[in-house]
């Protein structure tokens, strides 16, 4: 059991492993937040009952606040400076709401009371919504009913508790239990309130092929918001955030993170107030957003992962990595190994043929590539990028045969093939805009933004999603096709649909996302042994929503191997390295001009799904046999990089020389460690390095690789370093490691151990 109700005292208390969660219903019937943080007390767990945190709240008069009515001779007892565990308008709660609405009568806000509740075996569903699932069985569910008189809202707070995952979920279902129409103006999935600490933030922020710099900064007095109002998560400020002790490390600290599982406009803001206590609010983001509920209708909020850890940033992220890959991810792919694939983009952008792909096909396979993925420009008369979307049918000039010719060819060299596609867009040259103007979203009377020239399909209309659904069923079922990459390159912009009256033009925004979810729900569950991979320009929505579809995300259109260092820096803080797509692209890079050494691309692609995204035949006969040792490589390392424990040892933005990482078998009998150089200087001590998850009392033989212009490994360790053949778990996580500094331009190096 991980829910427990004292009916004395009224309080809820949620325990996992290592965390407790507690509230209370107390005076006037408010839920209050009283407690979330470090589990203790264990033996109370024999009696079911933990030991009530209600002393934490002290009552105080503080000016200016107000009481509710009924206790309006208690001055020092005030909404205002009350914990919540979910806060609305207009009653004298003056901090973040989580819940706005109105009537039709003008009347808004809500004074939330507590009405019942229920604790129920498993996980609760959310309706159209991607959310964890109960991988398990293990979870639990507290329900508690929240209800205004004055409006007739009545609020569901859902907490799923996974006690072995450390992990609680948390999503609102907001009710119309009157008789007349209600609008939703905000509806927040979650509200947490820190009432006491000293706390910094950490937020992933960016731009298109720059996504997710980490910065870590103190939540000063006032509001802080990270959001998206582009239709899509967005490469600009990522859905996850962390709120982390001001002193906390890599290894040591309270850390709590939040994760909504959501891919459209979001926003989590964070309030520093006058008493110095924080709250967080986080879901849709409320900007452009309105909801009607007629009577008796219920509005799903999405749903957001809490997690809590005292043991710093890297336990917080091994929390998420892990349930994203046993409770969110639903494909099996996590637990299988992934395709080595190559992708024609950056060999060839727009301009290929059948005979340049087969020779481009035929030489991946020589090297011991797996799966070749035809991007781009496949498809109507898509010869650039300002036609064609929306037309899925073979572009026949290039491909003669069209696809029953191509892909059993494909097949035939011992290849699977797999196709880009971007349903959610549409070229106004297109036959499908021509023949359905009204299924974009435009506003009347006014002429579209254009991105990249293409507008949106409007997907909060069911029609348009079964069009689409019909026409990728369709090709999955016709063709052997084994990988799909779903991309979707442009903001959303003038957001409204031809389908819908004014008084809902405020839920298009969310409709679109439910849309989505729609239609990637019914063909991931048709077609499972697909494996589809989620991009938008990069990683314009790399979110848990998109996970629980695709088991990868294309991570950047970056594709430089020292700039996606900082990047899957910053995304390995929520997301596994599993999720993340990462390919080894021509030099000079085609983002940056930079050229970098070809082993030292790979080791930054092998922390992440490993692949390749150039013309194998461009590349000379020495860089064709050492991609050939790369993908051995890949393949004796996958599993360790795919079920490691993962640990962000070193980032050059810190220490201005180099980046590392390590991933460690979860039965600590084996690690990978690599090591990039970003700025040699001259004259440097060594690089030195304290590794991580190993079996202190264990021996590891070390294995030695270098990339780069270097002499080669066995001239710098002779096959062992100075002689040794092993180390001791405990040496190289206390003592630590050093290995000479590297020159060059971009050396790396790659420690593989194992344990003897
Ligand atoms: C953006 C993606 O991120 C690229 O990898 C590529 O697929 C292009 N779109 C194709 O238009």
């Amino acid at each position: 059991m991980s829910v427990f109700h004292d009916s004395d005292k009224n309080i809820f208390t949620l325990r996992t492993r290592h965390t407790l969660y507690q509230m209370r219903v107390g005076p006037g019937g408010y839920l209050s937040h009283l407690y979330y943080g470090r589990n203790f007390e264990s033996k109370s767990r024999k009696s079911n009952q933990a030991d009530s945190l209600d002393y934490l709240y002290l009552p105080g008069d503080h000016g200016f606040t107000t009481n509710p009515y009924e206790l309006k001779a208690e001055r020092d007892w005030s909404m205002d400076v009350l914990p919540m565990e979910y806060s609305a308008a207009n009653t004298g709660d003056f901090r973040l709401s989580a819940l706005n609405l109105a009537t039709r009568d003008g009347v808004w806000g809500a004074d939330l009371r507590y009405i019942r509740h229920e604790i129920l075996p498993g996980k609760y569903n959310l309706t159209g919504l991607p959310s964890a699932f109960d991988r398990e069985g293990n979870a639990e569910t507290l329900s508690v009913i929240l209800a205004d008189k004055a409006t007739g809202i009545e609020i569901n707070l859902l907490y799923a508790v996974f006690e072995e995952q450390d992990v609680i979920t948390r999503a609102v279902k907001i009710k119309n239990a009157s008789d007349k129409i209600i609008y939703l103006q905000k509806a927040a999935s979650a509200c947490l309130d820190l009432p006491f600490g000293d706390w910094d933030l950490i937020y992933f922020y960016g731009r298109h092929a720059m996504e997710r710099q980490t910065e870590r900064e103190a939540i000063t007095p006032g509001i802080k918001t990270i959001s998206s109002r582009r239709g899509i998560s967005s490469h600009q400020q990522n859905p996850f955030v962390i709120l982390c002790d001001k002193n906390s490390t890599e290894d040591f600290g309270d850390c709590y993170g939040v994760m909504p599982v959501y891919s459209g406009n979001h926003k989590t803001e964070i309030e520093r107030d006058q008493l110095d206590s924080i709250r967080l609010v986080t879901g849709i983001h409320d900007e452009q957003f309105t909801w009607k509920l007629n009577p008796g209708e219920i509005f799903d909020a999405p749903e957001i992962l809490f997690a809590y850890t005292h043991q710093g940033l890297s336990q917080l992220s091994r929390i998420y990595h892990n349930f994203i890959k046993n409770n969110i991810i639903k494909s099996n792919y996590p637990e299988s190994s992934r395709y080595v694939l190559l992708n024609n983009w950056e060999a060839t952008y727009f301009n290929f043929n059948t005979d340049k792909l087969l020779k481009i096909a035929s030489q991946a396979k020589n090297l011991g590539v797996d799966t070749l993925v035809l991007d781009d420009g496949w498809f109507g008369t898509r010869d650039d990028d300002n036609q064609g979307l929306g037309d899925w049918f073979v572009n026949e000039h290039k491909l003669p045969g069209g696809f029953d010719y191509l892909i059993p060819k494909i097949h035939e060299m011992g290849l699977n093939f797999g196709l880009w596609i971007e349903p959610e867009s549409v070229n106004e040259n297109s036959d499908l805009y021509r023949s359905h103007p009204d299924w974009a979203l435009t506003v009347p009377g006014r002429k579209p933004a254009m991105g990249r020239n293409q507008l949106v399909l409007d997907f909060s209309r069911p029609d348009v999603i079964d069009y689409l659904y019909h026409i990728f069923a369709d090709i999955l079922r016709k063709y052997d096709i084994n990988y799909i990459k779903w991309d979707m390159n442009r903001c959303l912009t003038d957001v409204y649909s031809h389908a819908f009256p004014a008084d809902q033009q405020g839920e298009i925004f969310h409709r679109y996302v439910l849309g989505l979810y729609n239609l990637l729900d019914r063909l991931t569950s048709e077609f499972p042994d697909v494996l589809f991979e989620g991009c938008s320009g990069g990683g314009g929505r790399f979110d848990a929503g998109i996970l629980y579809y695709c088991p990868q995300i294309w991570c950047s259109d970056d594709t430089d191997a020292i700039e996606r260092l900082t990047i899957q820096y910053g995304t390995s803080f929520g997301y596994p390295p599993c999720s993340m797509g990462a390919h080894i692209s021509a030099v000079p890079n085609h983002q940056t001009g930079r050229k970098t050494p070809i082993g030292t691309r790979a080791v930054v692609a092998m922390a992440g799904t490993f692949g390749y995204e150039l013309d194998f035949n461009k590349l000379s006969e020495q860089e064709q046999d050492e991609v050939r040792r790369q993908i051995q490589d890949f393949r004796q390392y996958d599993k360790l990089t795919r079920d490691g424990d993962y640990y962000r040892l070193a980032l050059s933005k810190y220490n201005h020389r180099f980046t590392a990482w390590e991933f460690a078998a979860p039965d600590q009998s084996e690690a990978l460690v690599s090591v990039v150089m970003t700025h040699p200087t001259a004259n440097a001590g060594p690089i030195y390095l304290k590794l991580k998850g190993l079996d202190e009392s264990a021996c590891y033989g070390l294995k030695f690789e270098f990339f780069g212009n270097l002499v080669p490994a066995d001239q710098i360790y002779g096959g062992s370093r100075d002689g040794r053949k092993s180390y001791s778990g405990a040496a190289l996580m206390y003592a630590g490691l050093t290995i000479p500094a590297l020159f060059g331009d971009y050396p790396s190096a790659r420690i593989y151990l194992k344990k003897i």
